[in-house]
Protein backbone atom coordinates (compact mmCIF):
# COMPACT_ATOMS: atom_id res chain seq x y z
CA UNK A 1 0.00 0.00 0.00
CA UNK A 2 1.60 3.76 -1.07
CA UNK A 3 0.68 5.59 1.88
CA UNK A 4 2.31 8.90 -0.01
CA UNK A 5 -0.01 8.09 -2.80
CA UNK A 6 -2.72 8.25 -1.19
CA UNK A 7 -1.86 11.21 1.30
CA UNK A 8 -1.27 13.27 -1.94
CA UNK A 9 -4.65 12.56 -3.23
CA UNK A 10 -6.35 13.44 0.40
CA UNK A 11 -4.36 16.86 0.36
CA UNK A 12 -5.60 17.70 -3.70
CA UNK A 13 -9.33 16.33 -2.59
CA UNK A 14 -9.48 19.13 0.25
CA UNK A 15 -8.67 22.15 -2.44
CA UNK A 16 -12.58 21.32 -3.41
CA UNK A 17 -13.57 21.46 0.36
CA UNK A 18 -16.75 23.76 0.55
CA UNK A 19 -16.07 25.07 3.84
CA UNK A 20 -17.37 28.68 4.24
CA UNK A 21 -18.51 28.41 7.67
CA UNK A 22 -15.44 26.83 9.73
CA UNK A 23 -12.90 27.48 7.31
CA UNK A 24 -11.44 24.28 7.58
CA UNK A 25 -10.86 22.30 4.66
CA UNK A 26 -10.44 18.72 4.88
CA UNK A 27 -9.77 15.93 2.15
CA UNK A 28 -9.77 12.35 2.10
CA UNK A 29 -8.72 9.48 -0.38
CA UNK A 30 -9.93 6.15 0.15
CA UNK A 31 -8.27 2.96 -0.83
CA UNK A 32 -10.65 0.19 -2.13
CA UNK A 33 -10.28 -3.89 -2.23
CA UNK A 34 -10.11 -3.53 -6.00
CA UNK A 35 -7.12 -1.20 -5.91
CA UNK A 36 -9.05 1.61 -6.80
CA UNK A 37 -9.02 5.29 -4.59
CA UNK A 38 -11.86 7.75 -4.66
CA UNK A 39 -11.47 11.15 -3.13
CA UNK A 40 -13.71 13.31 -1.04
CA UNK A 41 -13.83 16.53 0.49
CA UNK A 42 -16.00 18.04 3.43
CA UNK A 43 -19.41 19.85 2.23
CA UNK A 44 -20.53 22.24 4.31
CA UNK A 45 -24.35 23.82 5.29
CA UNK A 46 -25.99 26.18 6.64
CA UNK A 47 -28.05 23.99 8.65
CA UNK A 48 -24.76 22.48 10.05
CA UNK A 49 -25.70 19.68 11.17
CA UNK A 50 -26.41 18.91 7.37
CA UNK A 51 -22.94 19.16 6.86
CA UNK A 52 -20.71 15.68 5.19
CA UNK A 53 -16.95 14.85 6.54
CA UNK A 54 -14.38 14.28 3.68
CA UNK A 55 -14.10 10.96 5.33
CA UNK A 56 -17.78 9.97 4.18
CA UNK A 57 -17.99 11.97 0.78
CA UNK A 58 -15.08 9.69 -0.56
CA UNK A 59 -16.68 5.99 1.11
CA UNK A 60 -20.05 7.26 -0.23
CA UNK A 61 -18.48 7.77 -3.81
CA UNK A 62 -16.94 4.35 -3.66
CA UNK A 63 -20.28 2.20 -2.22
CA UNK A 64 -22.18 3.93 -4.68
CA UNK A 65 -19.92 3.16 -7.78
CA UNK A 66 -20.08 -0.65 -6.14
CA UNK A 67 -16.54 -0.54 -4.30
CA UNK A 68 -17.67 -1.98 -0.77
CA UNK A 69 -14.37 -3.05 1.00
CA UNK A 70 -12.40 -0.13 2.21
CA UNK A 71 -8.41 -0.94 3.04
CA UNK A 72 -7.57 2.39 3.63
CA UNK A 73 -8.18 5.88 4.57
CA UNK A 74 -6.35 8.99 4.11
CA UNK A 75 -6.70 12.44 5.53
CA UNK A 76 -5.53 15.46 5.34
CA UNK A 77 -6.63 19.47 6.21
CA UNK A 78 -5.72 23.19 6.46
CA UNK A 79 -5.17 23.05 9.45
CA UNK A 80 -1.27 21.49 8.17
CA UNK A 81 -2.33 19.52 11.86
CA UNK A 82 -2.57 15.21 11.97
CA UNK A 83 -6.77 15.29 11.29
CA UNK A 84 -8.38 12.45 12.94
CA UNK A 85 -11.95 11.34 11.39
CA UNK A 86 -14.72 12.27 13.51
CA UNK A 87 -17.02 9.46 15.33
CA UNK A 88 -19.81 9.16 12.41
CA UNK A 89 -16.92 8.44 9.97
CA UNK A 90 -15.04 6.03 12.01
CA UNK A 91 -18.36 4.06 12.37
CA UNK A 92 -18.87 4.25 8.51
CA UNK A 93 -15.47 3.71 7.77
CA UNK A 94 -16.33 0.38 10.42
CA UNK A 95 -19.40 -0.52 7.89
CA UNK A 96 -17.08 -1.30 4.76
CA UNK A 97 -13.77 -2.75 6.15
CA UNK A 98 -12.87 -5.25 8.36
CA UNK A 99 -9.32 -3.12 9.89
CA UNK A 100 -8.70 -0.37 7.55
CA UNK A 101 -5.80 1.71 7.97
CA UNK A 102 -6.31 5.01 9.07
CA UNK A 103 -3.64 7.16 7.29
CA UNK A 104 -2.73 11.08 8.41
CA UNK A 105 -0.38 13.62 7.35
CA UNK A 106 0.49 17.18 8.23
CA UNK A 107 1.94 19.75 6.47
CA UNK A 108 5.58 18.88 7.68
CA UNK A 109 5.34 15.48 5.36
CA UNK A 110 5.20 13.10 8.50
CA UNK A 111 2.77 10.61 8.53
CA UNK A 112 0.95 8.50 11.00
CA UNK A 113 -0.69 5.03 10.24
CA UNK A 114 -3.35 3.31 13.00
CA UNK A 115 -5.54 0.79 12.43
CA UNK A 116 -9.45 0.83 12.53
CA UNK A 117 -9.41 -1.17 15.28
CA UNK A 118 -7.27 1.46 17.31
CA UNK A 119 -9.13 4.78 17.13
CA UNK A 120 -12.75 2.83 17.45
CA UNK A 121 -12.09 0.17 20.00
CA UNK A 122 -15.37 -1.85 20.99
CA UNK A 123 -17.17 -0.77 17.98
CA UNK A 124 -20.51 -1.78 17.27
CA UNK A 125 -20.52 -3.79 14.09
CA UNK A 126 -21.84 -6.14 12.29
CA UNK A 127 -20.53 -8.91 13.94
CA UNK A 128 -22.16 -8.03 17.38
CA UNK A 129 -25.46 -7.03 15.73
CA UNK A 130 -26.85 -10.66 14.18
CA UNK A 131 -30.52 -10.23 15.59
CA UNK A 132 -30.89 -7.81 12.78
CA UNK A 133 -30.48 -10.79 10.82
N1 LIG B 1 -14.30 17.45 9.13
C1 LIG B 1 -14.02 16.50 8.19
O1 LIG B 1 -14.40 16.63 7.02
N2 LIG B 1 -13.31 15.41 8.56
C2 LIG B 1 -12.71 15.25 9.78
O2 LIG B 1 -12.01 14.28 9.99
C3 LIG B 1 -12.94 16.24 10.83
C4 LIG B 1 -13.94 17.30 10.53
C5 LIG B 1 -14.99 18.67 8.71
C6 LIG B 1 -16.41 18.84 9.14
C7 LIG B 1 -16.55 20.35 9.07
O3 LIG B 1 -16.86 20.73 7.75
C8 LIG B 1 -15.18 20.87 9.42
O4 LIG B 1 -14.30 19.78 9.24
C9 LIG B 1 -15.05 21.41 10.82
O5 LIG B 1 -15.44 20.49 11.76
Amino acid sequence: MNYEELIKRANEAKENAYAPYSNFKVGAAVLTGTGKIYTGCNIENVSFGATNCAERTAIFKAVSDGEKAIKAVAVMSSSGEFTYPCGICRQVIAEFSEDAKIILGNSRGDIKVYSLDEILPCGFTKENSKNFE
